[in-house]
């Protein structure tokens, strides 16, 4: 798999020489991220045939079973603080949508902040993960992406059968995991050098992917939800909401519902 991932690279692509393959392992982020305390350089990939741990948002599990899904993780160790960090998950799934485009015809769209969707269906996910220093600049950043490829809907366990999708079932024919891990790679390659440069345009893509501007929302944190309207993405990747009677703020963390997708009616 390695081999066919790198022969759909350029030969002289700089992060070739630290890309990873394992069949199996708990969760690509957790490991990538041991990989960075043991010194592991910028660039390193690490792509694996499934997970047993899969992890995504607010703790809950990813499901990643072997021969059907892409899993893989990149380390980055940017030197800046973490600040400036702030739009990585949304570069990153631009990024993606970049690499499903390319390789399967057709360009999903975000459900804010890390969820790629197409046809009311969850397709990807992405955890962001970012470990500081004792000076407080970014040690190690990895980003994680899972990416349904070749299931169809009786592969997925009945509880995630309604949400789920995958590529083969969005674009009507088989798209090979290893021409999206290629893709991906190669988008978040991109992603990593201009994440500085082209910030503003990166986000001003942001908001054209994203299907959860203008819609109805269900801000959940803790133990309080309430309802309001998405309105925009601020220049870190903040979701701008208007409440009842008027008041708008900005969401950054927790889970927010759209009306319509994955079951909130
Ligand atoms: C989410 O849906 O909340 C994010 C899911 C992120 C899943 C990917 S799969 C590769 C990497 N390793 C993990 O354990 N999680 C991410």
């Amino acid at each position: 798999m390695r081999n066919e991932i790198l022969s759909r690279l350029p030969v002289d692509f700089p992060w070739q020489p630290h890309l990873h393959w394992l069949d199996s392992v708990d969760s690509t982020n957790s490991r990538v991220k041991a990989m960075a305390a043991a010194g592991a350089p910028h660039g390193t990939v690490l792509i694996a045939g499934q997970q047993t741990g899969g992890r995504g948002r607010l703790g809950r599990s990813f499901h990643s079973p072997p021969g059907s899904g892409l899993y893989l993780s990149v380390l980055l160790r940017p030197q800046c603080p973490p600040a400036a960090l702030m739009h990585l998950t949304c570069a990153a799934a631009v990024a993606a949508c970049n690499a499903v485009e390319e390789t399967a015809g057709f360009r999903p769209g975000i459900k804010w902040t890390n969820d790629l969707v197409s046809g009311g269906k969850k397709l990807a996910g992405i955890l962001t993960e970012l470990g500081v220093d004792a000076a407080g600049r970014v040690d190690w950043a990895v980003v994680g992406i899972g990416i349904n490829c070749t299931q169809e809907a009786a592969d997925f366990p009945p509880e995630l059968r309604e949400m789920a999708g995958s590529l083969s079932m969005l674009a009507g024919r088989p798209v090979a995991p290893a021409a999206v891990a290629a893709a991906v790679i190669a988008a978040l390659r991109r992603m990593d050098a201009e994440l500085h440069t082209r910030k503003a345009a990166v986000l001003d893509q942001y908001r054209r992917d994203c299907i959860t501007l203008g819609r109805e929302v269900l801000v959940v944190r803790g133990d309080e939800s309430r309802r309001g309207k998405a309105l925009d993405i601020d220049e870190n990747g903040g979701l701008l909401v208007e409440f009842s009677r008027g008041n708008r703020q900005t969401v950054t963390s927790g889970e927010v519902s759209v009306r319509g997708l994955y079951g909130y009616l």
